[in-house]
């Protein structure tokens, strides 16, 4: 098997350095082709893959093309794919936006994943949420899912419109996580901390307690009733936040988000 990788920015490389790391592959199986030439250079020297300039040497010997470019780079490399693909290659889009239909039309192509990852999959910790067009076989599905889990987790889902709900979950769910570390870095030092105790006091809290959360099958509500107790420090700050609703605040700012990508992949079909 062989795969190309259009576009070497973070995520592009992200997934062309997880993939490489697959039992599914043999050594230098990985092509990478970029149209900065400072990128091209970096990637000559790196030994795993083979870098291109030129979409004609690749593209018609990858068995699998996996499109990392930003969304508005997306129809001009479709464009140019068109010719040079052929019916059985599969087309893995990580694009924010750019739907099934379009890649479809655009590429001749019928076998399409559209996935969204998130941002620690730099780091083999992310989610790639991914959906399938109908041609895309049960097979072909476990080999593009072993070959998202090199970056962390993967979540098959059943249509499109999960992969907008997931953008405002695990996509952009990140920001969220570190919105509420901020928050408590500040109280942190308000309280006297310096910033450097500030910060692994904050860390240390929440890799402990996601890793409590792992390690169990309690869900956060009965986690809190454990830390909790009635009249405590615990139930001060929770019912803080529940007399300012802070729960459905951030249940809002999930939905903000979902809706935004809903907007965005309006906004970027070209066809
Ligand atoms: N970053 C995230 O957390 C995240 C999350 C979800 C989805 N995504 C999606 O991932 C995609 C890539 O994001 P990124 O942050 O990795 O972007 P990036 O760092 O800008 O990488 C894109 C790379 O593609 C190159 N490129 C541009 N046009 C090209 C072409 N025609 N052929 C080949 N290469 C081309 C760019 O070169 P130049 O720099 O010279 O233009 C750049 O090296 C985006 O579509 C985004 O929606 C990202």
């Amino acid at each position: 098997m062989k795969i190309l990788v259009i576009g070497a920015g973070n995520m592009g490389l992200t997934y062309a350095e997880g993939m490489s790391k697959s039992k599914l592959l043999k050594k230098r199986n990985i092509m990478v082709l970029d149209t900065s030439e400072e990128k091209l250079e970096e990637l000559r020297n790196n030994p795993q893959f083979d870098a291109f300039d030129d979409l004609k040497k690749c593209a018609p010997q990858a068995d699998i093309i996996f499109i990392a470019v930003k969304p508005y780079h997306a129809e001009s490399v479709f464009l140019k794919l068109n010719p040079l693909v052929k019916p059985g290659q599969i087309l893995i889009s990580i694009m924010a936006g750019v739907t099934i239909d379009t890649i479809k039309h655009l590429t001749g192509l019928t076998k399409i994943v559209r996935a969204m990852p998130n941002l620690p999959a730099q780091i083999g910790r992310g989610l790639t949420s991914f959906v399938a067009s109908e041609d895309v076989s049960r097979i072909e599905l476990l080999t593009i899912e072993s070959l998202l889990d090199t970056t962390g987790k993967s979540v098959l889902v059943s249509d499109e419109n999960f992969i907008d709900a997931s953008t405002g979950i695990s996509g952009s769910g990140p920001a969220y996580v570190f919105y509420f570390m901020q928050s408590m870095m500040e109280a942190a030092l308000k309280m006297g901390f310096t910033p450097n105790v500030s910060k692994i006091l904050v860390a240390q809290t929440f890799t402990g307690a996601i890793e409590l959360f792992n390690q169990n099958e309690l869900s956060p509500n009965s986690w809190m009733d454990k830390v909790a107790s009635k009249g405590g420090t615990t139930r001060a700050a929770l019912d803080s936040m529940e007399n300012n609703n802070v729960g459905e605040l951030i249940k809002d700012a999930a939905f903000a988000a979902f809706e935004r990508a809903v907007e965005l992949g309006k906004e970027k079909v070209h066809v």
